[in-house]
């Protein structure tokens, strides 16, 4: 039989959404079967555990999930044998302190013999020991922000994204511990079938996050201003340049990067460039 590779992906929360969106980006469709801790792909050789993401590095450890997708902060807290092998760009936070927002804060000597409420006590303790801060640390797993308002501690430390969950809580983030972003990990005894099939599936999110990060850019210009807006071009290769219909006119097609093509297109307008289309690309292989 062939060799099939386990993900263990969110089964609900914040990474859930966008790592399934990520598999079916890579061309992977996964059968909704009833039973829903775990779902075959039926074109790639793989099968989806919906696990919750705490208990995911554990599993990828003893091998009963070859590959996982969460976040680096759950990876730094558990801190097992697992492999890192990608960061995929989404479900970007931090990890931070935060107090109420009338204290007065300064230093971290702030936190001196406080109480820190926390998910997360090995990522903290290990932060306290390292700035010979002595507080005091209360792990709870659930509703962290909310510690301060009873009265069960002086402080948090929790994970921030939008900073709307602070905010609503009278909270202000004073430090940042981590920063952190989904990843992939593996297990550290792939064999070589299961090597392969890894290779083939980092490979496709290759080219789905760099198809995200680019963009297909098509404009007309004047014959004369080519070579100025051929350097302002930044593609992958020289620009494709096509003979327009009308005499003395060329269509340029190029690829330009997500994050600098709003400056380009300014650039590109005073070059001479006209009619400029920017389309999303689908995959893109380097
Ligand atoms: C975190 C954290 C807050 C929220 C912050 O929970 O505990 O509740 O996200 O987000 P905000 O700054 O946008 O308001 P998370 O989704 O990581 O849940 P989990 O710890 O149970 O995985
Ligand atoms: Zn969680």
């Amino acid at each position: 039989m062939e060799k099939r590779l386990k993900i263990a992906i969110q089964k609900s929360g914040r990474l859930s959404d966008s790592s399934k969106a990520l598999l079916k980006e890579c061309g992977i469709q996964i059968k909704n079967g009833k039973n829903n801790l775990m779902a075959p792909a039926v074109n790639f050789p793989i099968d989806i555990l919906y696990l919750r993401d705490d208990d995911i590095p554990q599993y990828v450890e003893d091998g009963t999930a070859d590959l996982g997708i969460l976040g680096e902060n759950v990876v730094a807290e558990t801190d097992k044998n697992i492999i890192t092998a990608k960061k995929l760009g989404f479900a970007k936070c931090r990890l931070s302190l935060a107090v109420p927002k009338s204290d007065d804060y300064n230093s971290l000597l702030f936190f001196q013999n406080k109480k820190i409420a926390t998910s997360y006590p090995v990522i903290l303790s290990s932060f306290l020991k390292k700035n010979n801060i002595d507080a005091e640390i209360h792990k709870i797993s659930g509703s962290v922000e909310i510690a301060p308002n009873i009265g069960l501690a002086d402080a948090v430390c929790d994970i921030v994204s939008s900073g709307s969950t602070l905010f609503s809580n009278g909270l202000k983030e004073v430090e940042v511990i981590l920063q952190s972003e989904a990843v992939v990990v593996a297990n550290t005894n792939l064999d070589e079938e299961q090597t392969k099939i890894f290779e083939q599936l980092m490979f496709r999110i290759d080219a789905v996050k760099s198809a995200k990060k680019n963009k297909y850019i098509l404009l007309n210009a004047p014959n004369s201003a080519i070579p100025s807006i051929t350097n302002i071009l930044p593609g992958i290769k020289s620009p494709t340049i096509l003979p327009l219909a009308e005499e003395g006119w060329s269509s340029l097609h190029s690829v330009v990067n997500e994050e600098q093509f709003w400056n380009i297109i300014d650039e590109l307008k005073v070059a001479g460039a006209e009619g400029i289309l920017v389309i999303p690309i689908e995959k893109m292989i380097s």
